[in-house]
């Protein structure tokens, strides 16, 4: 059985008062939750603060991006290890934010995975197609391709030691939540896909939704049997609605 996982992408939002705050908040309302994981990504300059708050806690956490590269002369970036610094156990790569404005391509996204695995952290790699190729109809073409990329480099087992989210473009930010049968479909669309390489891999692969989740459309997304809980933006932000979304998570 898949445990779920609930994690926040904070984006750029965030400062040292207001995060500790929330992180009271949401380490005292999720204490006591079974058969799901809680964690926060945080922007790059909050690590340390977030690691030394929640390091004796249930509440895991993680960056929202990385570097490509080991090391070097790559100014602003910040590498895998470093984050490792810090305790990260997630980091996500390939958020669509990242692919549409910093033009970051499938090759890329998947080399950024590598990095994390290498350095021992767990990718949370995101796949999701826009309005305009859902209504051309080729949204498994476009998730199939961002998960080859991944498959083309590393082979299926890497798949073992990462997460997925599946985040439809049109989605995010927007409020428009896919249903929960539009989420399903994608999801069981994504398992099977792994699962004609490896089926033990895809049983045991978590694959998270991420688009507009809030406390109220929670419950229902995570009782589809291929959604294994949620990547969360703006709602991670509000103590009470990523607290709510956390226990909907509980099995
Ligand atoms: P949202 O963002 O929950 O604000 O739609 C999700 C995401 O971008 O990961």
């Amino acid at each position: 059985m898949r445990s779920k996982l609930v994690a926040g992408n904070w984006k750029m939002h965030g400062g040292m008062a207001q995060n500790r705050l929330l992180l009271d908040l949401i380490v005292g309302g999720t204490r006591g939750l079974y058969g799901a994981d809680c964690a926060v990504c945080v922007p790059y300059p909050y690590l340390s603060q977030v690691q030394s708050l929640l390091q004796d806690t249930h509440i895991l956490w993680g960056a929202q991006n990385m570097s490509q590269h080991e090391k070097g002369a790559y100014t602003g970036e910040v590498s895998a290890t470093m984050l490792t610094d810090f305790a990260c156990r997630y980091v996500i790569v390939g958020h669509s934010e990242r692919r549409a404005l910093y033009g970051e391509d499938s090759l890329t996204v998947a080399l950024k995975f590598k990095a994390a695995q290498s350095a021992g952290l767990l990718p949370i790699l995101c796949i999701g197609e826009t309005l305009e190729q859902r209504e051309a109809n080729v949204t498994e073409q476009v998730i199939a391709d961002q998960l080859d990329a991944v498959i083309g480099l590393l082979g299926v087992s890497a798949l073992a030691k990462s997460v997925l989210a599946y985040e439809p473009v049109w989605a995010i930010g927007t409020g428009k939540t896919a249903t929960p049968q539009q989420a399903q479909d994608v999801h069981a669309f994504i398992r099977n896909r792994v699962a004609d390489k490896d089926i033990e891999i895809a049983a045991g692969l978590q694959i998270l939704y991420g688009g507009s989740v809030k406390a109220n459309n929670a419950s229902e997304l995570f009782s589809m049997p291929d959604i294994d809980g949620g990547l969360i933006g703006g709602a991670s932000l509000i103590a009470d609605e990523f607290i709510a979304i956390c226990r909907a998570a509980q099995s």
